[in-house]
């Protein structure tokens, strides 16, 4: 496959590097990114001393051990990447452990069983061969016992009862990164599941967002994914080069609360999308609802943390993640149906029906959001937001969606920081 030009442009862009000739294949243009040729953007963490949880106390160097915490559709695409990469890369021991909710599939064979026997995740990831260096664990203790590098990859509504099962249960000198879209809401605010991990295991937590549908990684095609990073660059290197394959892009920003903030109200906006889509609005409306949602999300995640970057929102976590969301997630598809529908399914009875055990994080997400927005009284000032939690529960029907301007919005009162409102 040659590349068309805006690709490599973006590929060159992407890596500043300047590209050799025309007429490339894709698999040459792949190893020109390879880390041997991309000195200053690739992480130097293999070249560079090992750091303090590479060691034991008697001094040796050790192979980091992976363990990704979840197994659905996005959970099994990120346990191949990884496991194509430990193979790979001297620093890492090569299995990958991958925790299961484990699961009785309709045949009566356990979903455990059956990822280990055919390397397969029938159910959440079928067709796509995970790598033999994957091994399904039922057991969320053992799973995770002997990692040093923990991947967090589960809807978010389970994450809180997952970290109370770990507490106590996990090494010292733990990494963890979130691969979660979705946030808690709690009496005293929001939680990030970032800041949940890290606040209930007492360990530092990166997270990993993108424009990232699972399904067309796992067919390895071309894309970017952002990691934010709270202060250590080694850590965010050392998560980008275990994730970064010559298809999977991946740069690192210094932004956690941007990063995950973009992941988590994309859904949001996508669940509008969705409305249109159903109500055949056109894709001047789609790309209106994306620009207001886009705008939503930025003045949100700025009030809630004053250190979120405004370039955040042109990684692959911000525009790129919205765009592909709004285009082709499972959020947009089943909200096109609920607007069909005229909004007389329930979201529950249209995922259970459409997603086959996959989970919906935008309708959760959008009433999470709500809670703050009433909370804080910001409702005014995110009128989309609003009324996309509005149409969920059934109080404003589908075609509300383009009318929520009547509520003029004020978002010019954002412009300010976020002290004069929290
Ligand atoms: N799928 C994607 O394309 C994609 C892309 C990027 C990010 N994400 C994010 O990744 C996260 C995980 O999504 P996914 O696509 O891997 O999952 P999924 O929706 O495909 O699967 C649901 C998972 O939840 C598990 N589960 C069900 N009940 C449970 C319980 N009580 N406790 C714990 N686990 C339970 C199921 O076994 C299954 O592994 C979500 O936050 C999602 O937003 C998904």
């Amino acid at each position: 496959m040659t590349p068309s030009s805006p690709l490599r442009l973006a590929l060159r862009l992407h890596h500043s590097i300047p590209l050799p000739r025309l007429h490339l294949s894709f698999s040459s243009l792949s190893r020109s990114m390879s880390p041997a040729m991309e000195p200053q953007e690739r992480p130097q963490v293999e070249a560079s001393a090992p750091r303090s949880n590479d060691f034991s106390s008697d001094g040796v160097a050790h192979k980091s051990k992976v363990t990704v915490v979840g197994s659905g559709n996005w959970g099994s695409v990120a346990a191949k990447l990884l496991a194509s990469n430990t193979l790979r890369l001297g620093s890492f021991h090569d299995e990958v452990r991958m925790w299961v909710y484990e699961e009785t599939l309709t045949t009566g064979a356990k979903l455990t069983d059956v990822i280990n026997s055919i390397n397969e995740n029938v159910k959440y990831l079928p067709g796509v061969k995970l790598g033999k260096n994957v091994v399904a664990d039922p057991d969320l203790e053992n799973a995770v016992k002997d990692a040093n590098m923990l991947v967090f990859v589960t809807p978010h509504q389970f994450m809180e009862g997952i970290c109370r099962k770990l507490v106590g249960k996990i090494k010292g000198n733990v990494e963890a990164i979130s691969l979660i879209k979705g946030m808690e809401v709690k009496m005293e605010g929001p939680c990030m599941i970032s800041s949940l991990i890290s606040q209930q295991l007492g360990i530092n937590c990166c997270v990993l967002m993108g424009a990232n549908i699972a399904n067309e990684i796992a067919m390895e095609k071309f894309s970017e994914a952002t990691v934010g990073y709270r202060e250590n660059r080694q850590i965010a290197d050392k998560w980008v080069q275990l994730f970064s394959t010559p298809y999977f892009l991946v740069t690192a920003v210094q932004d956690v609360e941007g990063v995950e903030l973009c992941g988590t109200l994309k859904n949001v906006v996508a669940l509008a999308a969705g409305f249109v889509d159903g109500l055949e609005m056109g894709n001047n409306t789609k790309a209106a609802i994306m620009r207001i949602g886009l705008r939503e999300m930025k003045a949100f995640s700025k009030l809630l943390f004053s250190s979120v970057k405004d370039t955040t929102f042109f990684e692959s976590c911000g525009v790129a993640d919205l765009i592909t969301t709004c285009l082709g997630g499972r959020n947009r598809k089943v909200a096109e149906a609920f607007a069909k529908n005229g909004g007389k399914r329930s979201f529950d009875e249209l995922e259970a029906e459409m997603l086959q055990g996959q989970k919906l994080q935008g309708v959760s997400t959008a009433r999470e959001v709500y809670e703050v927005l009433s909370h804080r009284g910001w409702l005014e000032l995110f009128p989309l937001f609003a009324t996309v939690h509005e149409i969920c529960i059934g109080h404003l029907p589908p075609s509300a969606i383009v009318e929520h301007r009547e509520r003029r919005p004020r978002l010019s009162l954002l412009d300010g920081s976020a002290t004069q409102y929290c």
